[in-house]
């Protein structure tokens, strides 16, 4: 139980845009996924990483390029897979064109098995809107892949988080009819949903199965701003997904921060703790 059987790393909300400009003029968001890739290089016992949507921040295609520029250096060098997925700032077509040299419009649904491990990646936007949904067909997809287990179980990716946000403004650019997905979720292998959209670390529960919002690469939404203000501020996490044969965790991780409080080997640690105890 303590040993996890898969590792994935989760980077959402990458909000990359073309090189010589910041986002909101203040923030390198490419900075900052190269200090999450950095961080699941040192890990060393990541399987693959998840990019839950808003890859690139206006969809344009130097933007993609940019991002996918990293991405194959990233993969090159470590042999990880990276999986894309869409959000809301994407555009369906420039997503396909400049990261996966494919065309068309219709949702980027997909399922990948990893040395056992599933990894449902949907498509949650809504083109020309914000707020996310699946539509019938899609959740019928869905339904048909879940009807057979994965052998370490199953973890769903979509950028819209099913679940209430202490955001107001989440109100008109949430995810609608989550209890639709639950019904298709429930009593399946399902053992973690994973999404991003809202720019907070935040967890809950659908059908029983732990939801987790990762911390955005881009920047952090202050959830005390107040009912009628919203505040982005300075800050970057990733989140590493561990799955064991039970359950699953979401571990939220600050990126690009370089002040060590402690550090040492973990034998180390522990002759520590002992002198202390006596
Ligand atoms: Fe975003
Ligand atoms: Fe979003």
């Amino acid at each position: 139980m303590t040993v996890p059987t898969h590792t994935i790393v989760q980077i959402s909300d990458t909000h990359i845009v073309e090189e010589g400009k910041l986002l909101h003029d203040k923030v390198d968001t490419t900075a900052n996924l190269l200090a999450s890739f950095g961080a699941v290089e040192e890990l060393g016992t990541a399987k693959a990483v998840v990019l839950t949507g808003d890859l690139a921040d206006t969809a344009d295609a130097a933007a993609y390029q940019r991002l996918r520029g990293h991405v194959d250096e990233f993969t090159e060098r470590t042999g990880l897979p990276v999986l894309y997925m869409m959000g809301n700032h994407d555009e369906r077509a420039a997503f396909r064109a400049g990261l996966l040299d494919a065309e068309g419009t219709e949702p980027y649904d997909y399922s990948r098995t990893i040395d056992g491990l599933r990894v449902i990646v949907m498509d949650s936007t809504v083109p020309g809107h914000h707020h996310g949904e699946f539509s019938g067909e899609q959740l019928a997809w869905l339904k048909n892949e879940l009807a057979t287990p994965a052998p370490a179980g199953t973890v769903f990716a979509l950028h819209h988080p099913p679940m209430p946000s202490p955001l107001p403004i989440m109100e008109d650019l949430g995810f609608r009819e989550p209890e639709k997905l639950a019904e298709v979720l429930r009593g399946t292998d399902v053992k973690i949903v994973v999404s991003g959209h809202a720019h907070h670390a935040a967890a809950g529960v659908l059908a029983g199965i732990p939801v987790w919002i990762s911390g955005a690469n881009a920047y952090t939404q202050d959830v005390l701003a107040g009912p009628d203000r919203i505040r982005g501020i300075v800050g970057a996490a990733c989140t590493r997904i561990d799955v064991y044969p039970e359950t699953a965790t979401a571990t939220s991780v600050p990126v690009g921060v370089s002040d060590t409080v402690y550090e040492g080997s973990i034998s180390d640690m522990m002759a520590m703790a002992a002198e202390y105890s006596h």
